[in-house]
């Protein structure tokens, strides 16, 4: 496996979210080292506020299962054909990788939690994408459904802030343009 050593501004302003995966697996112990690296996002109080579920490898089978069960209701009435058609969507990705925050009864914590796992989850975004692998951060409805939370085992008190998905891509996606600083920074006192 080819390691790309992008510089940082090279891989933040080259990565893409991946939304059509190849189906090829992630291996367990390179999602495992991206985590172990991403962990060094910045978070108030040193809280290091997430922990994550993820399913990557002979575990991904019961995970599709529990997603169409969740987003298929009645699967059962449909062709295999089209069952597996939209199942793709759960299927490609090479791994999964649920991240959980704490929901502080405290605003202020509550929020800084939360912005800290989203800088968590950037990293792990960039430090895939250095490995040549894709990702993208989704965050459908059943991420707060009882039964997904139970599944999970998330417990009271916590959230599920990002269903992120990795995997290996075939083609890039075109970037989505940005607006410049001219247009989002007004300076001080003008
Ligand atoms: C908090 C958050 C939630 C997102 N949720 C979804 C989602 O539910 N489905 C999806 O296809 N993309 C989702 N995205 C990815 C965005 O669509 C993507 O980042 C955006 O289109 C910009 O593309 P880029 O990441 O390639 O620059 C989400 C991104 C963020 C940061």
């Amino acid at each position: 496996m080819s390691e790309h050593f992008l510089s940082v501004r090279d891989a933040i302003i080259e990565r893409r979210s991946i939304k059509k995966f190849n189906g090829q697996p992630v291996d367990r112990e390179q999602l495992l080292t991206i985590i172990d690296d991403a962990v060094w996002a910045p978070n108030h109080g040193n809280r290091e506020p997430w922990r994550l579920v993820v399913a990557c490898g002979k575990e991904l089978f019961a995970l599709h299962d529990l997603l169409r069960d969740l987003t298929i209701p009645k699967w059962q009435e449909l062709s295999s054909e089209d069952l597996t058609k939209q199942m793709t969507k759960f299927t490609l990705p090479g791994g999964y990788a649920f991240v959980i925050v704490p929901e502080d009864a405290r605003q202020k914590e509550r929020l800084e939690d939360f912005a800290a796992a989203s800088t968590f989850i950037q990293n792990m975004q960039l430090l895939a994408w250095d490995k040549g692998i894709g990702s993208c951060w989704k965050t459908p409805g059943f991420l707060d459904n009882p039964k997904f939370r139970e599944a999970l085992k998330v417990q009271p008190g916590e959230r599920v802030i990002a269903m992120l998905q990795v995997g290996y891509f075939d083609d890039i996606p075109k970037a989505k343009e940005r607006k410049t600083s001219a247009e989002i920074v007004t300076i001080f006192g003008e």
